[in-house]
């Protein structure tokens, strides 16, 4: 049987760059669920679609292939084979995969995908409900959390070294108008699961954030 650890937490909480360095050190692949959505949204930004229309996104999954390639553990993502990895990142994506995340159809056409990758790997999968929903039976799940403007001054930083003209306002803005859709939205709203263990990483730098999720995998998996 596979090794699954479900991270799931808020935007900008640095989920994906702590989650990518524990998978390098457990030698797992490391799968990065936001990219699904963010694929989803893009390609209905790029129809010229309204993200927040659930019956025209719906309308486009019909169209959308979504795969997902590893290399040396780093993911890439496919749309109808064109890799989206670096589109998918920018904030109007990210406002878009925020809003087709609420829709039930497009949550149950990503399901199987990641089901699928979690059953045949070994893998640190991170997203919003990954140990609620997706794999309720993972071994390990962490809860990974920090405070709103310090995940909003990671992300600021990150999109300002990518030569990004942001200002710090509007990203906190976006966050914590993401934070509200994500925890309120109907379907699979993030939320901790009972049994996830709870690192708040608002404290610690890079290395303490990861040495924190290290300790409660080793923990889980020695037990
Ligand atoms: O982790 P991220 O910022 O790349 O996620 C983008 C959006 O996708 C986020 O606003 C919430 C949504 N998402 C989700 O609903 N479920 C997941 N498992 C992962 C992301």
């Amino acid at each position: 049987m596979s090794v699954n650890v479900a991270i799931d937490g808020p935007a900008g909480a640095g989920k994906s760059t702590i989650a990518r360095t524990a998978a390098k050190k457990l030698g797992y692949i490391y799968v990065d669920t936001g990219a699904l959505y963010r694929t989803v949204g893009l390609y209905s930004i790029r129809k010229g679609f309204d993200t927040k229309n659930a019956e025209s996104v719906v309308e486009t999954l019909g169209d959308i292939k979504i795969t997902l390639g590893f290399k040396d553990g780093e993911q890439r993502v496919y749309l109808n084979g064109e890799d989206v990895s670096e589109a998918i990142r920018t904030p109007e994506a990210s406002m878009g995969a925020s809003n087709v995340s609420s829709i039930p159809k497009v949550r149950e056409f990503l399901f199987d995908l990641q089901k699928d990758i979690a059953k045949e790997n070994d893998c640190l999968m991170d997203g919003r409900d990954i140990g609620t929903v997706v794999l309720p039976d993972a071994q390990v799940k962490i809860f990974l959390t920090a405070s709103p403007e310090t995940r909003a001054m990671r992300r600021y930083k990150e999109l300002v070294e990518k030569g990004s003209d942001v200002k710090f306002e509007d990203v906190l803005d976006d966050l914590i108008k993401r934070d509200y859709q994500d925890t309120h939205r109907e379907i699979a709203p993030l939320k901790q699961a009972d049994d996830a263990v709870l690192v708040d990483t608002s404290n610690y730098d890079f290395d303490g954030s990861v040495d924190a999720v290290m300790a409660v995998i080793k923990e889980k998996l020695d037990k």
